[in-house]
């Protein structure tokens, strides 16, 4: 009795990020909301709808403080005003509250909310076409309420742009979480399944209301125990995780490793193409699914980082995947399978080795040659999540596949959730960066969402940045790059601005002076960490292993070297086609001769692709090594400027959430000052050229 009160204490601390749902202080907007939400009428009571409907209820219960009257049929409430959510197609009179073209819009997952103000039919319809459709439905009509939009004449038709909407947990049994920045694992502890289902419930609400249908809840590197999880041992627990996350329509997937046949299975081998080993995934997908009737399929990370795959057997890529697939496609299963494939261990003096290239080298031969039920998952830019890299090629490369964008939500390499740095501008450039592949207007939103290739499967997917923290994400502020993830894979078109302004009301006020202060803040905040981090696209110059704070040669002179290639002349690698490793050659004609020549290639990206001596012009006129040196100390500046600006709203914040971000901000001058100190001093040691505005360096 008494550990199951703690339990319910503990619980009740959970930060309910953007659904807090606080009392609308707004009286006249309260009363036209409460108008509508005083009775729900629910058409169907089917899974995922009973989900909308106890959401609506909640968020009703907190934004109005009323306790909503839920009714299942739609006598009773003819003439009074309500919300009526259903799926189509199930009551003729639930049907005829839209038009035959009204209906005929909504696609898979999507919905329609309409106000009707008619005497008879005081309403507001939210219809899908299923479940999914309903409830991403009513956590749309919430968000209205949230941000107290007039919804007296609401006509909302939204499909989602992306088909798979996933998030990639790097979670490990043992409760440690890869690259996690906010404590650790939600789903495991000491190798076993958590029994706290209510952590989970809540999370899968996040997920659900940004529109989110699919998790992996394992690490892509699995180890000896996660390797187990789809055994009888974890099995049951690994359903009552999917059980959950089903309620709120989303699919649960596991990452499983190439080698379990030998490992669980005591064979000799795990040769795709060795029919028994075939027989054994087809076992081992059927024991699944008889536990998870929905499950999503498997996530691989195959031949990349020592971990097993198909080469070991002298086979692909495409004969790995598509024996997976063969096992699951009888269930409705996919295989996601990873490009970060490379050689992680290039010597230094190979100059010709490029790991940019690695991924399409791999991967683009193969072509078309991949099972229906097999999506490529390709990180969004070439090497590994850094702060600036152009667009993968194989966007726009691969046109005969599914395949899927990788986006990295946890800040890895972007200040791991002590800095501030919202990545939201970031992913709308990659998403729409114009590959050229079917001429202009090729962008990468167009092919991740299917539309461009006519896919059958696609979307985006994103490393998770939450862990058991009360905040969810260490970084109360970096809550908002999970829900501007969730937001842009459900419609990639949404503005950065948008986006912003809608996590900031809804998680603090909507009071014009927090909204603007904090939109701002966040939408200046990956260029700053870009100022004073590594210059012009080059990356890297972390300190290896854990990738937290400055040290510019740790990769340099490291067996797991990238390699920037900074001497006393010059820095970058030349990665063009006439002299140097030929990756701009991955791109389209029109995206490979841009890069291809440093006058034209966007400067940002300028190191990225070529070798420049530190005295070369950039077009503000500035030398490339002054460039170094201003944008350090301007970086610098501007952090302190976030702190100046988070200042300003010491009285419109609860206390506890101004403190902890001031707390992080402070940390991030501190640390800011670190890095410019350390890469300024670098290359002026390096070239012994002096900074023309005499400021100090080391
Ligand atoms: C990065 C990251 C690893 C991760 C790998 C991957 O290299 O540092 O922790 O395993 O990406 O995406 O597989």
């Amino acid at each position: 009795m008494q550990a199951k009160k703690q339990s319910t204490l503990k619980e009740k601390k959970i930060d309910a990020c953007w659904l807090k749902y606080g009392l609308i202080q707004d009286l006249e907007r309260r009363m036209q909301y409460i108008k509508w939400g005083t009775n729900i009428a629910m058409v169907e009571a089917a899974p995922v709808v009973s989900t909308a409907c106890t959401e609506l209820t909640r968020g009703i219960k907190g934004l109005l403080g009323i306790n909503p009257a839920v009714h299942l049929t739609l006598g009773p409430i003819e003439e009074l005003p309500c919300v009526i959510l259903g799926i189509l197609g199930k009551s003729e009179k639930f049907d005829a509250l839209l038009k035959q073209s009204d209906r005929d819009q909504i696609q898979k997952e999507g919905f329609r909310i309409k106000s009707i103000e008619a005497r008879k039919e005081n309403c507001i319809v939210i219809a899908g076409k299923d479940g999914k459709g309903v409830l991403y439905g009513v956590f749309s009509l919430l968000r209205f309420m949230q941000m107290q939009a007039d919804i007296r004449q609401l006509d909302v038709l939204e499909n989602p742009k992306n088909p798979l909407r996933i998030i990639n947990h790097w979670d490990n049994l043992d409760g440690s979480v890869e690259r996690g920045y906010a404590g650790r694992s939600i789903f495991f502890k000491n190798n076993k399944v958590t029994r706290s289902l209510g952590r989970i419930k809540e999370y899968a609400r996040l997920l659900a209301s940004v529109g989110i249908n699919g998790v992996v809840i394992n690490n892509v590197n699995v180890h000896q125990y996660e390797t187990r999880l789809k055994t009888k041992e974890y099995l049951s627990s690994v359903a009552k995780l999917a059980d959950i996350f089903g309620k709120y329509g989303i699919r649960l997937f596991l990452s499983i490793n190439f080698a379990s046949p030998i490992e669980l299975g005591n064979m000799e081998t795990a040769d795709p193409l060795e029919p028994s080993v075939l027989e054994w995934w087809k076992n081992k997908t059927e024991e699944i699914y008889s536990y998870i009737p929905d499950f999503g399929g498997y996530m691989v990370k195959a031949d990349s980082e020592f971990r097993p795959g198909p080469f070991t057997y002298g086979r692909t890529h495409a004969d790995g995947a598509n024996m997976l697939a063969e096992a699951l496609r009888p269930f409705g299963g996919i295989v996601i399978w990873r490009c970060f494939v490379y050689n992680c261990l290039q010597d230094w003096r190979d100059y010709s080795t490029d790991r940019a290239k690695a991924a399409y080298d791999h991967f683009k031969p193969l072509d078309g040659s991949f099972h229906e039920n097999v999506v490529l998952q390709i990180k969004n830019g070439p090497m590994d999540f850094q702060v600036r890299e152009p667009v993968s090629p194989l966007f726009g490369g691969l046109e005969k596949t599914n395949h899927t964008l990788e986006l990295q939500i946890t800040q890895e390499y972007t200040g791991q959730q002590k800095h501030l740095c919202y990545l939201i501008p970031m992913w709308k450039e990659i998403l729409d960066f114009d590959t050229y592949a079917r001429g202009k207007g090729s962008t990468v939103k167009r092919i991740v969402s299917g539309s461009l290739f006519k896919n059958k499967y696609s979307g985006i997917s994103g490393i998770s940045n939450i862990g058991d923290d009360a905040n969810w994400t260490g970084f109360q502020l970096a809550q908002s790059n999970l829900y501007g993830f969730g937001r842009l894979a459900w419609d990639p078109d949404l503005s950065s601005q948008a986006i912003t302004e809608e996590w900031v009301r809804m998680t603090y006020s909507n009071d014009r002076l927090v909204v603007d202060i904090i939109s701002k803040m966040l939408l200046d905040s990956w260029r700053i960490y870009e100022n004073y981090t590594s210059p012009l696209g080059i990356g890297w110059m972390v300190n290896p292993n854990h990738h937290f704070g400055p040290s510019v040669d740790g990769y340099e002179y490291q067996k797991w070297g990238t390699y920037h290639r900074a001497d006393f002349a010059a820095i970058g690698v030349d990665r063009t086609v006439k002299s140097g490793t030929g990756y701009t050659g991955q791109y389209h004609n029109e995206v490979a001769e841009l890069y291809e020549n440093p006058d034209t290639c966007p400067e940002e990206l300028l190191l990225f692709f070529h070798r420049i001596p530190y005295q070369y012009k950039l077009k503000s006129g500035e030398t490339l090594i002054q460039h170094i040196y201003n944008t350090h100390f301007e970086g610098v500046e501007q952090a302190i400027e976030l702190k100046t600006q988070w200042l300003l709203l010491k009285d419109k914040l609860q206390s506890e959430v101004f403190e902890h971000v001031l707390e992080r901000l402070e940390g991030q001058i501190e640390h800011a000052k670190e890095w410019r100190d350390v890469i300024n001093t670098y290359f002026y040691r390096k070239t012994g050229i002096a900074d023309e505005k005499g400021r100090s360096i080391y």
